[in-house]
């Protein structure tokens, strides 16, 4: 069973506030670590993913082989039309990458971050130190909340959300492989582009939801995303859903659910490609829901709706019952204005019907009036028992075609209940608005609006993912967003206890979202037996209907899975999570940007990445190949350099940087250029080290995102390469009675220009840092957020947040760390993200 446990590390006793609770029977597989890199992800693993369950056999109708199986369901040819376009294939081959760890918010970390905020909140002297991660835990803790604990989610082995940047397709194929993920995710969530047009899809800065030209992305696999989307127009985009919706197929438990959010534009195509992939019998619902509640006027009639379509893995189960995980969901019932309630009684026991006017505004009632509506008395299939005249008020009324809904006797009982009135010439029952307060939600969804609280230019609204989450899961399940954007459906899986996995293309979207996740006081709710996979208690009502008054039985109940019973004596921020990424370019970008027409045949892929990118760099560089790190050698009558190339999918690893320099030695050369699309975050170190043993100059050089995107290509290749800027960051050594303390400082960041295409230095209070985080005690390798600062300035939601007037000057980022030991490592490391969404790190020795 799983357990609630305290944190109990800190002497201090505001830590036994800080709980944690544990899911069960959870084990967390591991990655891989990291270590070199091959340098085309082509030398990773590919699988073959069937995309055919018997589709193809569509085309050859008349000519079907007996008693070939469709592969993954049966869906027959014959019967069930299918979708065709250009392109569609019945199988694909899939890289399969690991996923990097390459940041974690740990257990322990996160329950030192909150007694920090909790004794900053209780230093009433201090200032509070809003541009801070827990900014609004902070206050929240200083201004209202002090005396309350605070909670986060968590579960016994370790389990870790996580926020993936990368292509869906190999983020689930790597979820399906690495980390033993099949039949595990209980719900998906997704929202592809609509295939509406490119500015639509993606957000270029992390602080702004408005698209600016100047600010387009260069983002070669933001890029590569759009094209994948887009080159064979709406053709390529149904092969790009099709693969990724085989691979969820694989993902879903038996009883799990996906919806996938699109507009009117496609939605009859990919209601098309969802019945082939989970067969058209596994259709559970299409749910327009109301985006927008202002027109903008169009020529003819405007759709104010965007769809959910909703499939489940296996609808009905063998046995023939409902096998899709389903929890009805109940929305409060206004009767105001609805037609059907359109009588009121008095206390005294007289009926009335209602005036149009009273119908539409109940204010016009008199005083204590009590709402009702006439329900009709008669089942929806025939019933024998029910099929008698019934003598009411001294008037015979034959029985409805189907009968009455009970017999006699439960007539008799309605009667005395004073629960019939005639209506014409039938019988009917009453029944009172306050007694059904709550109704079943149904579709279209009329009740909802836009997106709330917008972070994200293409973000939705977070009650369209919540009613999806709690239909169809529990507490502690998995659930999956292969379109993380703004983050919403991670934070509507934290906010309501379910574990999540999201990913993006975007590292602007990535660092909204994790912005967003991280800087979030959630509700606590109180759990039916202390951990979260028991559920909450939930409020419930009681539903008081014909068969129950009829039969005089209790009321049965309906349980609210959306109003559990809160915690009133805590909050909670965000369990643990782990930020991953994946290969950052598929070999399919490569084959697309470098091996062009008329070289097949030419050099291996691997020879010509080498050689591509080295005679970028050097035109006239000698490739050496690959069998070791130096890749190839420059050679002038002023220079003589060694070139080492990082891999395609990955970042250079401190272990390249070493053996570099190792094979330019052996050759006697003293002068080593990497060139990386990432770097780990040690490399400024290792460099250091390495050129402190006096041999050696190293240079690391970053290749710009852009290089190989075509149509953004820089005509002079020496642009397209620039010095990797680190961060610029201060240490200040504090000693006070005998101890040793320090602070990090930000002073500044290298941006890179996209208009002179040179990196400039920016200083951290230039509005061009969009976060940073520090990690006290950097292992080397997996860094660890500490501390984290946020430029809330232009963070829109911090008001409806904290559900009270800021002033934004407050929420400026703040540039020096809290004071903190020097811990085992002695070094620390510092990440910026910059409004770009572009990461950069320094390691930094304390001693
Ligand atoms: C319509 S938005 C999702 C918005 C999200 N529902 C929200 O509430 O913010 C679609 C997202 O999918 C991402 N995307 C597009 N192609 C992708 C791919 N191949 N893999 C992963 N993400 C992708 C885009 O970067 C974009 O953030």
């Amino acid at each position: 069973m799983a357990k609630k446990t305290s944190k109990a590390k800190s002497p201090k006793a505001v830590s036994k506030k800080i709980t944690r609770y544990t899911y069960e029977n959870i084990k967390e597989p591991r990655t891989p670590e990291t270590g070199h890199t091959s340098l085309l992800p082509s030398d990773e693993q590919v699988v073959t993913l069937p995309m055919d369950n018997g589709w193809s056999k569509a085309l050859k109708l008349g000519q079907i082989v007996e008693n070939e199986r469709p592969v993954v369901v049966d869906m027959d040819p014959v019967v069930d039309p299918v979708l065709m376009w250009a392109g569609k294939r019945n199988k694909r081959d899939v890289p399969v990458l690991p996923l990097q760890r390459n940041e974690v918010v740990s257990e322990s970390r996160i329950a030192q971050i909150i007694e920090r905020a909790r004794n900053a909140a209780a230093d009433e002297s201090g200032v509070a130190r809003q541009g801070h991660l827990y900014a609004d835990l902070e206050k929240s803790l200083r201004e209202s909340e002090r005396t309350k604990r605070v909670e986060f989610y968590t579960h016994d082995e370790g389990w870790k959300n996580k926020l993936i940047c990368g292509d869906s397709l190999a983020a689930i194929e790597s979820l399906l492989h690495y980390e033993q993920l099949r039949g595990k995710v209980q719900m998906v969530f997704m929202d592809p582009p609509y295939a509406i047009k490119y500015d639509s899809n993606f957000q270029q800065r992390v602080d702004s939801i408005r698209n600016d030209e100047q600010d387009k992305a260069d983002d070669i696999v933001t890029i590569k995303a759009f094209r994948d989307t887009w080159s064979l127009g709406v053709h390529s985009y149904l092969s790009h859903l099709q693969e990724r919706l085989y691979l969820i197929r694989d993902l879903l438990t038996e009883t799990g659910s996906v919806f996938v959010q699109i507009s009117d534009d496609n939605v009859h195509l990919v209601r098309n490609v969802l019945d082939e992939v989970f067969g058209a019998s596994n259709f559970i619902s299409l749910i327009p829901f109301r985006k927008k509640t202002m027109p903008f006027g169009t020529t003819f009639l405007e759709q104010m709706a965007d769809f959910l379509l909703w499939y489940g893995k296996r609808k009905v189960s063998d046995q023939g019952t409902a096998n899709t995980k389903f929890y009805p969901f109940f929305l409060p019932q206004d009767v105001e204005g609805e037609f059907h309630y359109s009588w009121y009684e008095m206390p005294d026991g007289t009926r009335h019907r209602m005036t149009p006017e009273q119908l539409s505004n109940h204010a016009l009632l008199p005083p204590k009036a009590r709402v009702y509506r006439l329900k009709s008395l008669e089942p929806s299939g025939p019933m024998d028992s029910g099929k008698f005249t019934y003598a009411f008020e001294g008037k015979d009324y034959p029985p409805p075609k189907n009968g009455y809904g009970t017999p006699p006797a439960g007539m008799d009982r309605l009667s005395d209940l004073k629960r019939l009135q005639p209506e014409g010439n039938r019988l009917t029952f009453i029944m009172y608005a306050d007694e059904s307060l709550f109704t079943r939600l149904t579709a279209p969804w009329i009740d909802t609006v836009g997106a709330d609280d917008k972070r994200y230019v293409v973000q939705t609204n977070s009650e369209i993912v919540k009613r999806c989450m709690l239909m169809t899961t529990d507490p502690g399940d998995l659930v999956l967003d292969p379109t993380c954007g703004a983050g919403t459906t991670a934070a509507v899986a934290e906010a309501w206890g379910r574990r999540w996995i999201t990913c993006d293309t975007s590292r602007v979207a990535i660092n909204v979202a994790r912005r967003y996740l991280l800087s979030k006081v959630f509700k606590a709710y109180k759990t039916r037996s202390g951990t979260v996979s028991s559920g909450f208690e939930y409020r419930r009502v009681k539903r008081i209907t014909l068969s129950s008054l009829a039969n005089n039985l209790e009321p049965s109940e309906i349980e609210l899975r959306d109003k559990p019973t809160e915690d009133a004596n805590s909050i909670r921020v965000a369990g643990p999570m782990e930020l991953m990424t994946l290969g950052r370019y598929s070999v399919e970008d490569w084959k697309g940007y470098v091996v062009r027409e008329g070289e097949a045949g030419g050099p291996a892929k691997l020879e010509n990445y080498i050689e591509v990118i080295s005679r970028l760099y050097r035109k006239d560089a000698a490739i050496q190949g690959a069998t070791g790190l130096v890749h190839a050698v420059f050679e002038a009558s002023t220079e003589k350099i060694a070139i080492s190339v990082g891999p395609l999918s990955g970042r250079v690893t401190a272990k390249q940087i070493n053996d570099a320099v190792q094979d330019a030695l052996s050759t006697g050369i003293l002068e080593l250029h990497v060139l990386g699309w990432a770097f780990e975050s040690n490399v400024g170190e290792i460099k250091s080290q390495l050129e402190k043993r006096g041999k050696v100059k190293i240079h690391l050089i970053m290749i710009r995102p852009d290089t190989l995107a075509e149509g953004l290509k820089a005509t002079q290749p020496e642009m397209l390469f620039s010095p990797l800027a680190l961060p610029d960051v201060d240490i200040t050594l504090i000693k006070k009675n005998g101890d040793q303390s320090v602070t990090a400082s930000l002073r500044g960041v290298a941006i890179f220009d996209r208009k002179t295409r040179g990196t400039d230095y920016k200083s951290a209070g230039s509005g061009y840092v969009a976060a940073w985080y520090l990690d006290e005690d950097y292992d080397g390798d997996c860094f660890v957020d500490y501390q984290m600062f946020f430029d809330f300035k232009k963070a829109p939601n911090l008001k409806a947040t904290l559900k009270m007037d800021v002033d934004p000057e407050e929420f400026k980022l703040q540039t020096t760390s809290q004071p903190f030991p020097i811990r085992g490592y002695k070094r620390i490391a510092v990440k910026v993200v910059d409004i770009y969404g572009n990461e950069s790190t320094v390691v930094k020795d304390l001693v």
